[in-house]
């Protein structure tokens, strides 16, 4: 074998894999770096039960689950368990996203439907008997951890359970308790805590933000009960030991009030948070990245999603729109690494078609696509099993069939997310096309010196005779260097060769086959410190902020947000944990600075949001603002939340439909606490163009020390002559 110097080649890797690696960046204590975590969702109720002591009475539950929409026992305990034996463990998964945790109505809804999903929430501080105690899912957290892996929760803040305008004897009517407190009813409202506008017909945002989705009832996040409610309960969550949140339905609750959400989990105990905007196969993608890159969180990457399945489930598409899919949301998303990407999930039909084998390499192919591709996969219980669930729910949450290590995907999953553990190109990679026609994909993940090559054939017949494959694999000191496949040949790859021209030796690519070839920079070598991730991206002076990557030395240097060095909590070589300097709120570049060598500088990580203060949602209302059919209103104002007086920065369009109608319009906005605004609209065509600005002195309005507010104006009227602001 040829020598070795600075890299190291897949065997070896495979052989570290197993090993302990020293001073992980990203392990379970860092809750706010996903990249090199591997995501495992558990529908609880269908995963395992562990205690049948819990499950729900007579009526309630089916323990062979054979009525679907009702409990099938599935409990914390049987998380646990399956983490103790190794299970979750030993397929490499570091994650658990578990089902909503909290208490939910125990009505059987037409006398059939049960909460065992856990989207009908009553009491979002307690926890749902039926997967245990608060005890017990403390005590899950506690295994977790021990086992290293991260517990993420799925967290509602849209609706309580289904209720009905006109029969408010219907189920629990839409009640909402704080801790055993009935804090409100859907029907009764008169304070308004809840929307009471119809059900949505996901004509418009603000069609879905404001009516009920699918007649649950729809809270309003606005009322300042509910807004705070709604930040202790999740605080309650977190204090209990979560290293994560599903944030459900978020295109059902304003991005400006879920920013200030997000800024009181920050400002409280920063954990990695992604959303669920929910995208269909035909829907526009632009809303999501939109939400991704303003509300402070990530989402589950559902154009990831759709357009892998397109191409491996549905085969209505070909390689190419892979690689256009990952062209575009690199380009579209501020921080794609930190976006969850899936296969599957409760809400689609299961990947696997049928039990032949070709099936099979389908659900493989698709697995490595998300395993090796940038962001952080989320696995969906049962899927290294081949679970079948050919419809929407409940068909989809089947029980889970067995717990068998030795079906291939499981141990395609071990292997690679293992490598995901351990080499960063896999972590804070980007990826590039290497090599592609209508079957073939070839794409490469790099960071500095590591390099992960993935290769892909989905044609069942078609041998790919690849030539001219240009690689940043490393070859040997003045001759090639051979790359054993990762997956050990297990799906069809075999070993190529690197040579010194950059060029990978020609080789054939079977039928279906998938083959991964890694190699990692020798750490000892590099000189220059390497920020791969940080994160959160957002928040206010003082929340803490861990930057992970290599070479960042074992003395302190600094960390700048653009000049301004943050103070430093911890320092090691791949890791640093600081907090953000009191600076004005704006955006800024991220740089480390190592101590040792010369002072060297990383690359800068862009786009972190400094918050002027602790925020608050305000609804800003506009009346008399008239604009013609194809016009918008916006809002601008002179802090950095409301877009710092600039136009291009311009928040909107506002609302004028659902609320209120034109010529009032309404939008909520996340704004710091305690401090004088001043503010006014603008307009526009929808078609774009230039904008016409308010007329006047600006609006202004001195927000209040807590809670969210309201305020409402009279437009001056619309300044004709500024057409150029
Ligand atoms: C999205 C969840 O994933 C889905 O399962 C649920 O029914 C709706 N949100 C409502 O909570
Ligand atoms: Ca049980």
């Amino acid at each position: 074998m040829p020598s070795l110097n600075k890299f190291l080649c897949a065997p070896l890797l495979a052989a570290m894999a197993g090993a302990v690696l020293a001073a992980p960046s990203n392990g379970v204590q860092n809750r706010v770096d996903y990249t090199s975590d591997v995501v495992y969702q558990i529908v609880t109720d269908r995963f395992l039960d562990g205690n049948p002591a819990n499950n729900p009475g007579a009526g309630h539950s089916a323990s062979d689950c054979t009525k679907t929409e009702l409990y099938c026992g599935g409990d914390w305990q049987g998380i646990i368990n399956k983490i103790e034996d190794g299970y979750l463990g030993g397929m490499g998964v570091s994650v658990i996203l578990i089902s909503p945790p909290v208490q939910n109505s125990d009505v059987l809804f037409s006398g059939l439907y049960s909460s065992y999903h856990g989207y009908w929430p009553v009491d979002l501080k307690r926890s749902n008997p039926a997967f245990g105690t608060m005890d017990d899912f403390k005590r899950l957290v506690k295994v977790a951890h021990a086992h290293g892996i991260k517990v993420m929760i799925d967290f509602i803040t849209n609706q309580t359970s289904p209720a009905l305008e006109e029969d408010p004897g219907f189920g629990d009517n839409g009640k909402l308790y704080d801790d055993g407190k009935l804090l409100s009813a859907f029907s009764d409202d008169e304070e308004g805590k809840y929307h009471h506008y119809g059900e949505t017909d996901f004509s418009s945002i603000e069609d879905e933000l404001h009516k009920s989705l699918y007649n649950l009832a729809d809270l309003d996040q606005q009322h300042p009960q509910i807004d705070r409610y709604l930040k202790e309960a999740v605080k309650f969550w977190l204090d209990a030991g979560i290293d994560g949140l599903r944030v459900d339905t978020v295109k059902h609750v304003s991005t400006g009030w879920q920013r200030s959400w997000m800024d009181a989990i920050y400002a409280h105990r920063p954990v990695f948070t992604a959303g669920e905007w929910y995208v269909s196969r035909d829907d526009v993608w632009g809303p999501s990245f939109d939400f991704a890159n303003q509300s402070g969180m990530s989402v589950l990457d559902f154009p990831f999603a759709q357009t892998t399945r397109e191409v491996f489930r549905y085969r209505s598409k070909d390689m190419p729109a892979l690689d256009q899919m990952i062209e575009r949301t690199g380009a579209a998303y501020a921080h794609p690494l930190d976006q969850l990407t899936f296969i599957d999930n409760h809400d689609q039909n299961r990947v696997t078609l049928s039990d032949s084998a070709a099936h099979h390499r389908q659900t493989e192919q698709a697995m490595a696509f998300s395993m090796t591709s940038r962001g952080t996969p989320v696995i969906y219980y049962g899927t290294e099993q081949y679970l079948l669930g050919p419809g929407h729910a409940p068909i989809n949450r089947a029980l889970m069939p067995s717990f068998d290590t030795s079906t291939p995907l499981y141990g395609m999953i071990r292997r690679l997310a293992a490598l995901k553990k351990s080499n960063p190109a896999l972590q804070f990679g980007d990826q590039q096309r290497r090599w592609l026609n209508a079957d073939v994909y070839i794409y490469e993940r790099s960071f500095h010196g590591n390099r992960v090559l993935v290769a892909i054939n989905k044609s069942i017949s078609v041998t790919a005779d690849v030539k001219d494959l240009r690689s940043g694999l490393p070859c040997a000191k003045g001759g090639p260097l051979s790359y054993a496949d990762v997956l050990e040949q297990q799906f069809g790859g075999a070993a190529i060769e690197a040579r010194c021209d950059g060029t990978v030796a020609p080789f054939q690519l079977a039928p279906g086959a998938i083959a991964v070839w890694a190699a990692r920079e020798d750490d000892t070598a590099s000189q220059t410190p390497a920020l791969g991730h940080a994160g959160p991206m957002l928040g206010r002076a003082g929340v803490e902020v861990v930057l992970s990557g290599q070479h960042f030395g074992t003395s302190r240097g600094s960390v700048l947000f653009g000049q301004a060095a943050a103070d430093i909590l911890e320092w090691e070589d791949s890791m640093i944990k600081v907090r953000v300097p009191a600076i004005a709120a704006g955006r800024y570049d991220l740089t480390v600075r190592r101590k040792e060598r010369g002072s060297a500088a990383s690359e800068a990580y862009k786009n972190f949001e400094v918050l002027g203060g602790p925020q608050q949602s305000l609804r800003i209302i506009v009346d008399q603002a008239l604009a013609a059919p194809d016009e918008q209103v916006y809002l601008l104002g002179d802090v950095h939340e409301l877009g710092g007086n600039q136009p291009a920065h311009a928040l909107g369009p506002m609302f004028d439909k659902v609320v209120y109608r034109r010529p009032t319009w309404y939008l909520d906005v996340s704004v710091p606490v305690n401090s004088a605004l001043s503010y006014r609209f603008m307009k526009k065509k929808t078609a774009g163009g230039e904008a016409v600005m308010e007329s006047g002195p600006p609006h202004t309005v001195t927000t209040s020390a807590a809670g969210s507010g309201v305020v409402r104006v009279k437009l001056n009227g619309w300044n004709a002559a500024e057409q150029k602001p």
